[in-house]
């Protein structure tokens, strides 16, 4: 019977170890670091963060690949046409601004040498 209590204790011991990590993460573990980008691009990168995240990570509209601001006005429409998207027409303006900065970042990444060295 003791031996049965101090295995009961030492489970309980081994739950709280295992319980306590557990309910501090969670917290923004996707999406940019707001501090590394420029200061006038922060403001709507945090529009783009709540109304973006809602039914999908960020990892989703960030890592689609999409270079071209029309596509993004396209998809963005849409996305505030799903039901219950919580983005009104007001937010578009803000997050298209972040979404064009963003890709222009990614077009600048895949053409690949800029700013490298001098010129010929
Ligand atoms: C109301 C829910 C909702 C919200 C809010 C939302 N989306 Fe979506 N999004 C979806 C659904 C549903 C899909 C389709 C998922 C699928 O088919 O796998 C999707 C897909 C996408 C895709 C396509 C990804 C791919 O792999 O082709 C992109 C890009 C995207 N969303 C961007 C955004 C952006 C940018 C915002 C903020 C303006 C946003 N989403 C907000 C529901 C939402």
């Amino acid at each position: 019977m003791i031996a049965g209590s101090r295995a009961a204790r030492s489970l309980m011991v081994t739950l709280a170890l295992f319980a306590a990590p557990a309910a501090c993460t969670g917290a923004r573990a996707e999406g940019l670091d707001a501090s590394k980008l420029p200061e006038p691009v922060r403001a709507d990168y945090e529009v783009f963060a709540r109304k973006c995240s809602k039914c999908h990570s960020l990892a989703r509209p960030l890592g689609a690949g999409i270079t071209d601001d029309e596509q993004w006005a396209m998809y963005v429409a849409r996305m505030r046409r799903q039901p219950g998207s919580g983005i009104f027409a007001d937010d578009e303006v803000a997050i298209l601004r972040f979404l064009r900065f963003h890709a222009a970042e990614l077009r600048k990444k895949k053409s690949g040498t800029q700013d490298a060295g001098g010129s010929p």
